[in-house]
C-alpha cells in the first residue's frame, strides 16, 4: 500500500488524539455517554474492535455486524474517526475448541490454554483462515463507511506469544530454512553441525530448538529468532493484503511494542502506511522519560523519519507490573508532549473508558471509574485543549545529524548463551549510550547496518557483535569518506552465521578501527575497571591490540593496567574511535569529544531535567522544551532561537528564557532567525 502519509497520518487534520475503545463491555446506553464525553475531551479517533472477535462471529457460521454498525454511525454522528481493529488477536472459544492445534506449544511441550489472549500458533493454517476471514468481513462491511480513518491490523505481535514449537511450526520452520539454504549442506555449513555431532542427512531431520540437555546450536536458535519474527509478519501480511486489496484508501498499522527483541522491525516498517506504538513508561522509574525519548526515536526513524503514531500508553497506572504506580498530575501531558517533540502525530491511549471486570480493571483510562468527578478525567480534558492548539504540528518533521545503528540479528546473536559473559544485554550497552547524548540534547537517528550513512556527521555503534562483512563496508567507506564513527566493544565478532570472523573481533572492522582484539576480558559482577581518565567500566574489557589506532584512553587497574581501553584511528578527515570496555555513564565524556569533533552541536544549553527538540514544517519551526525534573527552570532562548517566537501551549511571546515549572512543558514556534543561523 502507498498512500500520501503527510502532512497528516489519516485524513483527520491536526494531531489524533483518543484511545481504545471496548463498547462491548458496556450497555449500549453507555455509548450515547461516551460519544459525547468523547467530543467534550477534543478526542478525535477511538481504536474499536480490538478484542471483538467473539461478539463480531459468535459462531462458525454466525456473524453479528449490527452493534458494530450503530457504535460507527454513533461515533461518526459525534465527530469521532474510527481505527478499527481486525480484531484477530483473540481468537473465541469455539474457534480453538474447533481447532485445537491452534493453541500455542512452548519449548517445554506444554500447549497454553484458553482463557487469556494472544493463543494462537502463528504458523496454525485453521488460526490464518479464521483470521483472514473476519478481517475480509469487516474490510467488506466497513471499507466505505464514512467514521473508518485507519485500519488497525492485529494488536501487538509478539505479545505474550512470540514463538510455537507444535509440529506445524516444525514443519513451517523447516519451510523457511529449505528457503534460505537450498540444500542441507549449506544448512550444515551455516549451523556449523561438524560440533557436537548435529550433522543432517535431510532438512526433513531438523527440529525447532525445543527444550534440550544443554546448550542448543547457537546459530540454530538465530535463525529460529529470524524465522519467528517472519512467521507473525507473513500473518501480519496476509491480513494487511486482504485490507489493500478490499480498502485501499485507508491506511492500515499495526501497534509496535517500542523496542521489542523478537520482531525485527526494520522488517516490519516497510509493510505498514504509518508506524504505530504501544509505549508504557514506568512513573516509578526517574529516568523512564529517557527510555521513552529512545524509543520515540526508534519509531520515528523506522519509517525513514516520517511522523508515527502513539496508539497506547497509560493515561495513569498500568495493571501489569508488579506495583503500578500512577502518573502524578502533569505527568501524562509531559509524557505525551514528548512522544510529539519526538515525531508523534497522535496521542492515543489505552483505554477510553475503564473496565469494569476482567484482568485490567485496575488499569487507568481517559474516563477513570469515579468518571468525570475523577483527576483523570480533569486531565483528559485540558490535554485535548492542548492538543487542539498544536494541529499546526501535524506533518512536521524531526531530525538528526547523529546516527545510531541498530540490527536485531546482532542483538539476537549478542544475548545467545555460552558467551564470554551473560551481561552483555543490548538494551543495557545501548542506553548509557542514548542517555549521554539525551543529556547533551543530540538527537539521534537509529539506522539499520545496510544503511545509507553518508549524511551523518556521526556514527554511533554500541554494540555490533554480529557484524556482515558487506555491512561493514559501508561503514569502512563512510570513515574513509571523512566520517565519524565510535565503535561500542564486543563488535565485529560474528558474521550472518554467528561464526567467528576470520581472525577474530573486531572481523571486517579491523582496517577502519585499526587495531584486533587478543581476548575478551569480562568483568567479575560488582568489579570495576579503572582508566587512566578517571572514567570506570564494568562488565567488559578487552586485551586490544592498536595497528593503526592510537591510544586515547588506558586501562589504569585490573589485569589490563597500562593496556589501551579506547583508540582512535584516522583515515584523512574521518575517524574511527573503538571502546573497548562498557563504561556506563562514562561514555558521555568520550562521544563528547567524538561529536566535537564531528561538529555535533548540542540543540541548545539547557538547565539538567529539561529536555529539547525541534521539529520543522510547512508553518515553521517548533522548539519543545520539556522539563523532567522536580524543580522550576529557566532555558536561555540562545543561537538560532534568540529571537524567540510563540508558545503555543499558552499563545503568549517566548523571549530571552523560557521558565518551566516541574513537569511544564513549552512548544515554541521559533521567529524566523534574522541572522539566517539555524540550519
Ligand atoms: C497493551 C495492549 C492493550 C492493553 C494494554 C494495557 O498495550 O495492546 O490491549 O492490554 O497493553 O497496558
Amino acid at each position: 500500500m502507498n498512500h500520501p502519509a503527510p502532512p497528516h497520518l489519516t485524513r483527520v487534520p491536526g494531531i489524533l488524539y483518543g484511545g481504545d475503545y471496548n463498547p462491548e463491555q458496556w450497555p449500549e446506553e453507555v455509548w450515547a455517554e461516551d460519544a459525547r464525553l468523547m467530543r467534550k475531551a477534543g478526542v478525535t479517533m477511538v481504536t474499536v474492535g480490538v478484542f471483538s472477535w467473539a461478539r463480531l462471529q459468535p459462531g462458525p457460521d454466525s456473524w453479528d455486524f449490527d452493534w458494530l454498525d450503530r457504535l460507527l454511525d454513533l461515533l461518526h454522528a459525534h465527530g469521532v474517526a474510527v481505527d478499527l481493529a481486525t480484531a484477530t488477536a483473540s481468537p473465541p472459544a469455539w474457534l480453538v475448541r474447533a481447532h485445537p492445534d491452534i493453541l500455542p506449544v512452548t519449548a517445554d511441550g506444554v500447549r497454553l490454554e484458553f482463557g487469556s489472549r494472544q493463543h494462537y500458533c502463528p504458523s496454525s493454517p485453521h488460526y490464518r483462515s479464521a483470521a483472514l476471514r473476519l478481517t475480509q468481513a469487516l474490510a467488506e462491511r466497513y471499507a466505505d463507511h464514512p467514521a473508518l480513518a485507519l485500519w488497525h491490523i492485529h494488536n501487538e505481535y509478539g505479545d505474550h506469544v512470540t514463538e510455537c514449537f507444535c509440529p506445524r511450526s516444525a514443519a513451517h520452520f523447516r519451510d523457511w530454512l529449505r528457503d534460505r539454504y537450498g540444500t542441507v549442506d549449506a544448512l550444515n555449513h551455516a549451523w556449523g553441525t561438524a560440533f557436537w555431532s548435529q550433522h543432517y542427512r535431510t532438512l526433513d531431520e531438523i527440529e525447532p530448538p525445543r527444550t534440550a540437555p544443554g546448550p542448543v546450536n547457537p546459530t540454530q536458535l538465530l535463525d529460529w529468532r529470524r524465522f519467528c519474527s517472519d512467521a507473525l509478519l507473513a500473518l501480519h501480511r496476509a491480513e494487511r493484503d486482504v485490507l489493500a486489496q478490499l480498502s485501499p484508501d485507508t491506511p492500515a498499522t499495526t501497534n509496535f511494542m517500542s523496542m521489542l527483541k523478537p520482531l525485527d522491525y526494520w522488517t516490519w516498517a516497510q509493510h505498514e502506511d504509518l508506524v504505530s506504538d504501544d509505549a508504557y513508561p514506568d512513573p516509578a522509574d526517574p529516568h523512564a522519560h529517557v527510555t521513552a525519548s529512545l524509543n520515540y526515536d526508534l519509531m520515528r526513524s523506522l519509517k525513514g523519519g516520517k511522523p508515527w503514531l502513539l496508539l497506547e500508553q497509560a493515561p495513569s497506572a498500568v495493571s501489569w507490573r508488579p506495583v503500578n504506580v500512577p502518573k502524578k498530575p502533569g505527568l501524562q501531558r509531559l509524557w505525551s508532549l514528548q512522544a510529539l517533540a519526538r515525531g508523534a502525530d497522535g496521542i492515543m491511549y489505552f483505554q477510553w473508558r475503564a473496565s469494569r471486570a476482567g484482568a485490567e480493571k485496575y488499569h487507568s483510562a481517559l474516563l477513570p471509574h469515579r468518571g468525570t468527578r475523577a483527576r483523570g478525567w480533569q486531565e483528559t480534558v485540558r490535554f485535548g485543549a492542548d492538543l487542539a492548539r498544536l494541529g499546526e504540528l501535524a506533518g512536521s518533521r524531526v531530525t538528526a545529524d547523529v546516527a545510531i545503528v541498530l540490527d536485531w540479528h546482532s542483538w539476537w546473536a549478542l544475548e545467545a548463551d555460552d558467551h564470554p559473559s551473560a551481561r552483555m544485554r543490548w538494551p543495557d550497552l545501548l542506553r548509557p549510550w542514548y542517555t549521554a547524548l539525551h543529556a547533551r540534547r543530540t538527537t539521534i537517528t537509529f539506522v539499520p547496518p545496510d544503511a545509507e550513512l553518508d549524511g551523518y556527521r556521526a556514527v554511533l555503534a554500541p554494540n555490533l557483535h554480529l557484524l556482515r562483512p558487506e555491512h561493514a563496508q559501508r561503514i569502512t567507506a563512510y570513515v574513509h569518506g571523512g566520517g565519524h564513527f565510535v565503535c561500542g566493544p564486543f563488535s565485529g565478532v560474528v558474521d550472518g552465521h554467528d561464526h567467528i570472523h576470520d581472525g577474530g573481533a573486531p572481523g571486517p572492522l579491523r582496517t577502519a578501527l585499526g587495531l584486533s582484539v587478543d581476548e575478551f576480558w569480562p568483568v567479575p559482577d560488582a568489579q570495576t575497571v579503572r582508566l587512566t581518565s578517571g572514567a570506570e567500566a564494568t562488565l567488559w574489557t578487552e586485551w586490544i591490540v592498536p595497528e593503526d589506532a592510537e591510544t586515547v584512553d588506558t586501562y589504569a587497574s585490573g589485569p589490563l593496567a597500562g593496556r589501551p581501553a579506547v583508540t582512535r584511528n584516522t583515515h584523512g578527515s574521518g575517524t574511527a574511535w573503538y571502546v573497548s570496555c562498557h563504561l556506563g555513564h562514562d561514555i558521555g565524556a568520550v562521544l563528547d569529544r567524538a561529536l566535537t569533533a564531528a561538529g555535533v552541536r548540542p540543540l541548545l544549553d539547557a538547565p539538567e531535567g529539561v529536555e529539547a527538540t525541534v521539529r520543522t514544517g510547512a508553518h515553521g519551526t517548533y522548539l519543545f522544551l520539556l522539563n523532567h525534573g522536580d524543580r522550576p527552570t529557566s532555558t536561555p532562548l540562545a543561537g538560532a532561537y534568540a529571537a524567540g517566537g510563540t508558545d503555543l501551549l499558552t499563545g503568549q511571546p517566548a523571549h530571552g528564557h523560557v521558565h518551566l515549572e516541574p513537569l511544564g512543558a513549552a512548544v515554541v514556534r521559533v521567529h524566523p532567525d534574522p541572522q539566517g543561523e539555524r540550519t
